[in-house]
């Protein structure tokens, strides 16, 4: 059940006018909480595609720990419900992509390029609709949606910004997103065992260039690297939607 089926309902009927910025009319005014439209947004991704939304959760619940373990100021912000709906904007996806095991064409990854965007629409609607835009979480939330692919060294995407122009929240997110996609078993790919994760993350391979993580932030998670495993194996194979 949804805390707001009428503001779900929305998303799912307004898509062109939510890419697009306009405002939607008749929206439904309700005092909403930042809490509970980030959770129905977790609950629509895994109703839309139960393995992504799980990875949502995993990556949420390390990047909550992984930004505890960074300390500083930042270290005490709750970022765990902000970092699970990173991939939000993939609920505009056509639903074929998600049963695809052999992989995605290149005409297709480049639709899937665009999750950020779609994403960052919808987080950008809900904040104006909902009255909430000086919503704390929801600001971190839509910092880490629309730039979670970008790369330090500027060869991401969707706006090819580098270094500490990337938000912060973004940065930490990339690391356990990448962590997550390569020690996890998808579709089309096996899980990849941790201690060659942990190699990939530190020299790179074809995919991942280190130079593309935060310097100070991939050197503090590579030394804590174990927590994160540890998390990870506990996390893998469940179900977790009734936990968040
Ligand atoms: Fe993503
Ligand atoms: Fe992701």
């Amino acid at each position: 059940m949804y805390c707001y089926p009428e503001l779900i309902k929305s998303i799912e009927n307004n898509k062109d006018r939510i890419l697009a910025g306009l405002p939607i009319e008749n929206f439904p005014k309700y005092d909403y909480s930042a809490k509970n439209i980030m959770k129905d947004l977790l609950k629509f991704a895994i109703e839309t595609d139960k393995i992504t939304g799980r990875h949502m959760e995993r990556v949420g619940i390390i990047a909550q720990e992984f930004n505890r373990t960074l300390g500083g100021k930042e270290g005490l912000e709750n970022i765990l419900l902000p970092a699970k709906i990173h991939d939000i904007g993939k609920v505009y996806l056509p639903k074929s992509f998600f049963n695809n095991n052999d992989g995605l064409t290149k005409k297709e990854l480049k639709e899937v390029e665009r999750h950020p965007v779609s994403g960052h629409a919808i987080l950008e609607y809900i904040r104006r609709a909902a009255n909430l835009e000086s919503d704390r979480q929801l600001r971190i939330a839509s910092d880490i949606v629309f730039s979670h692919h970008e790369r330090y060294n500027g060869k991401g995407y969707p706006r090819k910004i580098a270094g500490e122009k990337i938000p912060h929240y973004a940065r930490l997110v990339l690391i356990v997103d990448i962590f997550d996609a390569i020690a996890s078993k998808r579709r089309y790919k096996e899980a990849i065992p941790y201690d060659k994760t942990k190699k990939i993350m530190t020299f790179g391979d074809h995919k991942t260039n280190p130079r593309q993580f935060d310097p100070n932030m991939i050197k503090v998670f590579l030394e804590n690297f174990d927590t994160f495993v540890d998390i990870h194996k506990t996390l893998r194979n469940g179900s977790l939607s009734d936990k968040h």
